[in-house]
């Protein structure tokens, strides 16, 4: 189906892919449309095994070799000079493209059986919440997706750190499921986006990977006074290891009892898909520690909350 230029979801060791034929733009544009995509947020290149970088890319620069050879297979998305096979519709007319080796063993097999490169953002509607089972791949796209190829839950449950290895200095454009502390072993400081900066694409953008529930931030416990009118019984908290301060609230989530940031990543997506669906009108999430996969966590968070602001106190 992949070859034939059709859609193919299929999990990764991050988030589910929504997979195209990344050569074939009639295909590259279904994914866009499927997701409800706006044509300036480029996709990410996927491919079986780091030798087929040079198929869809100019120059390597030593930082990403240096990488790519640490991190791959694995969550990390590099963004490279692009070669010309690649159409302009899958980079957003950009000169370089984003590629990643999965470290999962269906997405492997699959990119090695169809032997191509493949588009893959994740497979999800447009600014929605990622998808971290078949199911919920199904639930967001439907008849949208051609197939859906399930691996069973994901186990990162973020999706990939995105950096740019070609400046003097590593740039950290998303925040993912490789923490930075990891990355600055390896190739010494980077530097991250400042959110000054213009953004590459809507992945960087505040208002992104929202629940259709307004969510707000717990700031220090919450702050009843500070809420909207939402009363106890229509509130979902999403909490870190504890549970939440005293009350009663329509769904509770924790997301690690023993305060495991790993864990915690795994966890978040469905956690957050379900307190979406507990018919709740507010969701109150608790940041957790910044460090390692915390920054990727918050990050979700602090977008997911950015996205729900406007229609709060309005309902
Ligand atoms: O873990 C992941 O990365 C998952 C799995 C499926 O691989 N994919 C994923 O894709 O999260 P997506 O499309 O949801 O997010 C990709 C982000 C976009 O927000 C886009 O801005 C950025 O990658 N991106 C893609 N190409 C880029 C480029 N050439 N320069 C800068 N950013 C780029
Ligand atoms: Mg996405």
């Amino acid at each position: 189906m992949l070859c034939d230029g059709r859609l193919v979801a299929f999990p990764t060791e991050t988030v589910y892919g929504l997979g195209a034929h990344a050569l074939d733009a009639g295909a590259v544009a279904r994914v866009f449309e499927a997701k409800q995509r706006p044509a300036f947020d480029p996709l990410i290149v996927h491919l079986d095994d780091a030798t087929r970088l040079t198929a869809v890319t100019t120059d390597l620069p030593p930082t990403a070799l240096a990488l790519a050879e640490r991190f791959w297979p694995g969550p990390l998305t590099l963004v490279l000079p692009k070669g010309d096979v690649v159409p302009p519709i899958v980079t957003s007319g950009l000169d370089t493209v984003a590629v990643r080796v999965p470290d999962h063993p269906v997405a492997h097999d699959l990119l090695a059986r169809v032997g191509l490169p493949v588009a893959a953002p994740s497979a999800n509607p447009f600014g929605r919440l990622s998808p971290t089972t078949a199911a919920h791949v199904v639930a967001g796209l439907g008849e949208r997706v051609d197939l859906v190829v399930d691996g069973g839950p994901t186990t990162v449950g973020v999706e990939s750190t995105i950096v740019d290895p070609c400046g003097e200095r590593p740039v950290v454009l998303r925040h993912g499921a490789i923490p930075v502390e990891a990355l600055v072993e390896v190739v010494g400081p980077v530097a991250e986006r400042t959110s000054a900066a213009r953004p590459a694409g809507p992945g960087q953008l505040p208002e992104h990977y929202a629940p259709s529930t307004p969510l707000r931030l717990a700031g220090g416990g919450v702050d009843a006074a500070r809420l909207p009118a939402a009363s106890g019984p229509d509130i979902a908290y999403l909490a870190f290891r504890e549970a939440p301060p005293p009350g009663r609230y329509r769904a509770v989530e924790v997301l690690s009892p023993s305060g495991d940031l790993v864990e915690a990543a795994a966890a978040l997506f469905a956690a957050l898909h379900r307190l979406d669906a507990s018919g709740a009108v507010l969701v109150v999430a608790e940041p957790v520690p910044d460090t390692g996969l915390g920054r990727a966590i918050n990050d979700r968070l602090q977008r997911a909350a950015a996205g729900s602001s406007a229609g709060v106190d309005g309902r």
